[in-house]
């Protein structure tokens, strides 16, 4: 009975996995065509030995060729901001890069908030171009998942609580990455919003918030950006593992997008061989580190039993390898790929604009930025963060970089001789640390004496470079056990600015962090995150001028942690079993808004040095859609970059809807006193919403308001409209 079951089953799956690739083969391209017409004559060659052999881990970065048939190993690496240290084979399949360095890019949240989809491009194109001169063919990054809470340590990661922010800078990345020759990898599908508990956790959500929130960044990065991979999450989704999910993966993610790619697992995700080969996992990742050989992986040898006793139909085991060789194909590693390069001033220029466009100045009271460079004589740089390296921290994201120019490296180039520098620690990184009295004290003298004080805090990744976890605050595998400056900043910081009140903090991390205590104090804020390679450059030019911040929060700060739409609505980090997503589409900005919770800095919030008029906006609309036009002009001083953000609201709607949802953005350089026409459309999914007791998109005619403005809390203009 159990066995015809299984044989029932595994038709039915088959049939599922030939018949979406048929409707893959029906709409694929002419190479797409010779590739099929190449690969189905590879798998005919092959032994049900050497298929299995592909299916998973070879090494840690590795998944099996066949020798005999010249199809060589898949190779890849970490990470989505930068090419991984190499600590030898087990990381490495036998690289022989392993004292080399790469280039440092800002981490991901620092990509969003530039807001710019160019940059995104530039971005990928250098981690493509890395990982090709390392020897890779798969590059583990974009990580898009969702900031649902300022908690995750993951957030540093990844880009923003908001999908169209993600859906838009994704797009870029992957289509940079893989113009390299390289496959991208959009990780993890999906749901990855918490670090604790992350390999048990059950994710429950509505279909709502499914398809409004957690999963239009996978579907832009696939039907959009064309990713080659995506990597399954470790946490559960509805009951199921998210790496072998027949309703993701098969139904979502293969059917539904027509993803032609390898959905591989994160390392050590997959649960059971029958559920893995079923329900979508093409390739299964890990380390023999647990002991495990690779061949007695889930997908090793046990389905060579299973299909040699006929439980398992081998053309099941085909449509993987077709995926894995689609994949090889696309990276043409069976012709020739373009050539990477490593570490280049190319590429470290590209981290740099990425930090020019991505710090955002937060406050900015009577203009005390940008310091004037013969205005001051002395400062009083405090802080850890401002001479701490932070490349190699995180986890699996971390980098060995060429060279990573910290806060104070930056600020001592920028000031030169004519600017006197001390520097205090002002605070010590060390496990659950209070303030530190001598260093505090040291840091007042030093304040009381400078012309301004700077300092630099905020979160980090470890107690010391290396520890990924080592109860870090930003890092893989543990969330932030609150929102509390950690180690005696809020201290440190009052002391300094009643020391002297011309203060700046400069706050690096992965996200919010509790500001509530000081903040009225302190005149000038900004949020550097963790700014790359070329980060502390950026940062000292952006204090001096000579850069004109135009970074905007890619997701809303707080002012409280409790505030925040996981604990006032949903559940986090959840039981010891379910996480409950009731916060449901209220994600960020759509909770604050709609709830009327006054946050600390608003999601789109980022000051310049210059000003920014809006006018003439007007709004014409279409056949289930609209056009918003208006003029963007720069009425300061100094040229700059403004983010014209687009906001919808459906003021009469069948489900309760968010009171703004971003539909549309431009990015816009000025020079003074210059205006641009910014034009932006807004098709049928702006107004749509997803009504799950109906289980579809929905458009309900009647009117919207349409919002222009600087942040979703600073709206310049507003448009009511009737969309028919
Ligand atoms: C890790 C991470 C994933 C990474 C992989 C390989 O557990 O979750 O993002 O790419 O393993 O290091």
């Amino acid at each position: 009975m159990k066995h015809s079951i299984f044989k029932l089953v595994s038709s039915l799956a088959i049939l599922f996995a030939i018949t979406s690739n048929c409707k893959i083969m029906g709409q694929t391209s002419q190479t797409d065509a010779a590739i099929y017409k190449k690969i189905d004559e590879q798998i005919k060659q092959m032994t049900l030995e050497e298929k299995v052999g592909m299916i998973h881990a070879s090494s840690s970065f590795t998944s099996g060729g066949v020798k005999r048939l010249n199809i060589p190993e898949l190779t890849m690496s970490d990470g989505p901001h930068g090419v991984r240290i190499e600590q030898g084979r087990h990381w490495d399949a036998g690289n022989v890069h392993v004292n080399d360095s790469g280039t440092y890019l800002p981490t991901g949240v620092c990509l969003a908030s530039t807001w710019n989809p160019k940059l995104g491009y530039a971005y990928g194109s250098v981690l493509g171009s890395e990982a090709n001169a390392r020897g890779k063919d798969v590059i583990l990054g974009p990580g898009i998942n969702i900031i649902r809470t300022p908690l995750n340590g993951r957030n540093f990661e990844y880009q923003s609580e908001d999908p169209f922010l993600v859906s838009k800078m994704v797009v870029g990345y992957i289509r940079g990455v893989q113009d390299q020759g390289i496959a991208a990898c959009a990780k993890h599908y999906l749901a990855n919003n918490q670090e604790t508990k992350r390999g048990s956790i059950n994710v429950l959500m509505s279909e709502r918030a499914l398809r409004e929130i957690y999963l239009p960044g996978f579907k832009a990065a696939v039907t959009e950006g064309g990713v080659y991979a995506v990597m399954g999450a470790y946490n559960k989704f509805r009951g199921e593992w998210c790496t072998e999910n027949d309703y993701l993966v098969n139904k979502i993610l293969k059917k539904e997008l027509g993803f032609k790619g390898v959905l591989m697992s994160d390392w050590g995700a997959v649960h059971n061989t029958m559920e893995a080969l079923w329900y979508g996992t093409d390739l299964e990742m890990g380390t023999d580190l647990g002991g495990v050989k690779y061949n007695k992986f889930f997908l090793g040898d046990t389905v060579i039993t299973l299909v040699k006793k006929g439980i398992v139909d081998e053309r099941l085991i085909d449509e993987k390898v077709k995926r894995i060789l689609y994949v090889m194909y696309k990276t043409h590693k069976f012709d020739k790929r373009p050539v990477g390069s490593f570490s280049t001033k190319e590429h470290f220029a590209t981290a740099k604009k990425v930090a020019d466009e991505g710090i955002v100045l937060l406050k900015n009271n009577n203009n005390i930025l940008p310091l004037n460079k013969n205005g001051i004589k002395s400062i009083a740089l405090i802080g850890v963060n401002a001479a701490r390296l932070q490349s190699e921290g995180g986890g699996s994201s971390q980098v060995r970089t060429k060279y990573e120019i910290t806060p104070q490296e930056g600020l001592n180039r920028i000031s030169g001789s004519s600017i006197t520098i001390s520097y205090s620690p002002g605070y010590e990184i060390m496990r659950n640390g209070t303030a530190n009295k001598q260093l505090i004290e040291a840091a007042v003298e030093a304040a009381k004496k400078a012309d301004v004080a700077i300092v630099v805090g905020g979160w980090a990744h470890g107690y010391n470079n290396y520890a990924w976890r080592d109860n870090a605050y930003d890092a893989e595998g543990i969330d932030k056990p609150n929102m509390d400056m950690p180690f005696g900043q809020n201290e440190l910081i009052e002391a300094v600015v009643k020391a002297n009140p011309k203060t700046i903090v400069v706050l690096m991390g992965g996200g919010p962090i509790d500001v509530s205590g000081w903040v009225d104090n302190i005149p000038a804020i900004v949020q550097a995150w963790y700014p790359g390679s070329e980060g502390g450059n950026a940062l000292a030019e952006i204090l001096f001028g000579q850069i004109n911040p135009s970074g905007k929060l890619p997701m809303t700060f707080p002012k409280h942690l409790s505030e925040n739409p996981a604990y006032a609505l949903g559940q986090y980090p959840g039981d010891s079993v379910n996480v409950l997503y009731n916060d449901d589409i209220f994600v960020g900005y759509r909770y604050f808004d709609t709830y009327k919770v006054e946050p600390q800095f608003a999601f789109g919030h980022g000051l310049s040095y210059t000003k920014f008029s809006y006018s003439n906006m007007n709004v014409v609309p279409g056949n289930q859609s609209a056009t918003v036009t208006l003029t963007v002009t720069n009425t300061g001083k100094v040229a700059g970059a403004e983010v014209v953000q687009v906001y919808v609201k459906d003021d009469v709607s069948t489900l309760k809807r968010p009171e703004k949802e971003l539909k549309g953005f431009e990015k816009v350089f000025l020079k003074p006193g210059e205006s641009k026409k910014v034009t932006i459309a807004l098709g049928k999914d702006a107004f749509q919403y997803y009504n799950d007791i109906k289980g579809q998109w929905v458009l309900e005619p009647g009117k919207f308001t349409i919002m222009v403005g600087s942040s979703s809390r600073d709206i310049r203009a507003t448009k009511g409209i009737e969309i028919r």
